[in-house]
């Protein structure tokens, strides 16, 4: 074995452990152990962590001759979660869908939050908690999971949670709320509508008798009409016209777009023009301040996978490279790192307000598990 295989291999293998060590006993993930205002559990974050290890658990499960590989057993315990917290919120729920129907704003007690103590408790308030694309991202890997290890049929509280989960999401997806990055809370994001349109597609191959097929056809035809820039990218926010790194996931994973389908091409080439510095990671959108607006491993790591989709692999092994350098000594891969930033003034006031940045961020290390499986890279023990 090369260095650079010993070292990916453990880097892997830690990235594994980082991982496992951060599942409560609830099945939540924790985002990040040591930043306070992290210490809670996303939809979102949890999404990329379950799939990271459904996929390890797929190459893994060979040797344990059609027994639950261990990694299936916390992918179930974290699904079980996300299955009873959103159970717990059905009638508000149903309060908010009825209310979309009706023409009307949802009342704010009656969403789905987006952070949660490992005992389902709601974070403390001031959070932008109101973000659609979290339980769009449940869905659909809640549905990559059911379909990796052929399990049937769906246990009664994942059924119902599923339905809790995509009849909000259909009522509500035209509703302006906050986008992954938990900023611009009255915008209709893009890459927010990506995850709905793929939850609700998840939520049918789930449960058979559910059919959103009128839903998803007008959520592609509001994004084909309404969410494109005038150069013909996916735009970040309705009337918008700027770029975001998020847009990569309305191809990648959540299929809205295909990976090779121009308009595509085009957003990923405006990403890469205005938002990727040769050799480094990844902006978030040019009007970052979080942290400085440095570069994202994480996104990082979603450019790679992009590439690794369109059949791109020198590229995505750069990427991949790029990410390994950004661990420190004890293999840890943070959320950002400050060496390039779109707003320095920014980085000291977010230090005193949350402390260093993230590290280790459970998801950037999902997303390395991602990108490793992807580019097929890490032998199987
Ligand atoms: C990011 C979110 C993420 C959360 C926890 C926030 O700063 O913008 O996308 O879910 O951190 O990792």
């Amino acid at each position: 074995m090369s260095t650079t295989s010993t070292l990916r291999q453990r880097l892997y293998e830690h990235s594994l452990r980082v991982i496992l060590d951060n599942q409560t006993e609830s099945g939540a993930f924790l985002a990040c152990p040591t930043m306070p205002d992290y210490q809670f559990s996303w939809f979102r974050d949890g999404a990329f962590i379950a799939y990271a290890l459904t996929l390890d658990g797929d190459q893994v499960s060979r040797h344990y001759e059609g027994r639950m590989a261990a990694q299936w057993e916390n992918v179930y315990r974290f699904h079980d979660w996300c299955a009873q917290t959103i159970n717990a919120r059905q009638a508000h729920l149903r309060r908010a869908a009825a209310a979309a129907h009706k023409g009307r704003t949802p009342d704010m007690n009656d969403i789905l939050n987006a952070r949660y103590s490992a005992k389902s408790e709601i974070g403390p308030a001031g959070w932008p908690e109101f973000q659609l694309d979290g339980p769009g991202m449940w869905l659909w890997s809640l549905q990559a999971f059911i379909q990796h290890i052929g399990y049937a049929p769906l246990p009664a509280a994942w059924e119902q949670a599923v339905i809790n989960a995509a009849d909000y999401l259909a009522a509500l997806w035209r509703t302006p709320c906050y986008d992954c990055w938990e900023e611009r809370g009255e915008d209709v994001h893009i890459s927010t509508l990506g995850a709905i349109f793929a939850g609700l597609q998840a939520a049918e191959a789930l449960v058979p008798s559910l059919n959103y097929t009128e839903t998803r056809e007008a959520i592609r035809r509001y994004v084909q009409e309404h969410g494109l820039t005038p150069g013909g990218e996916l735009a970040k926010s309705v009337g918008l016209d700027m770029v975001d790194a998020n847009l990569l996931s309305v191809a990648v994973p959540h299929g809205l777009f295909a990976p090779d389908d121009p308009t595509m091409r085009r957003t990923v080439a405006r990403i890469e023009r205005e938002l990727h510095p040769t050799g480094s990671g990844v902006h978030r959108h040019l009007e970052d301040t979080y942290y400085g607006g440095g570069v994202w491993v994480l996104l990082a790591l979603w450019l790679g996978w992009y590439y690794a989709e369109v059949g791109e692999r020198d590229k995505a092994l750069a990427l991949l490279e790029w990410a390994e350098a950004q661990a420190d000594a004890d293999g840890n891969l943070p959320e950002q790192v400050n060496t390039v930033m779109l707003a320095p003034d920014g980085y000291q006031p977010w230090v005193e307000q949350r402390g260093t940045i993230a590290n280790p961020l459970l998801w950037t290390h999902a997303k390395y598990i991602i990108l490793c499986r992807k580019l097929n890279l890490v032998a199987n023990q």
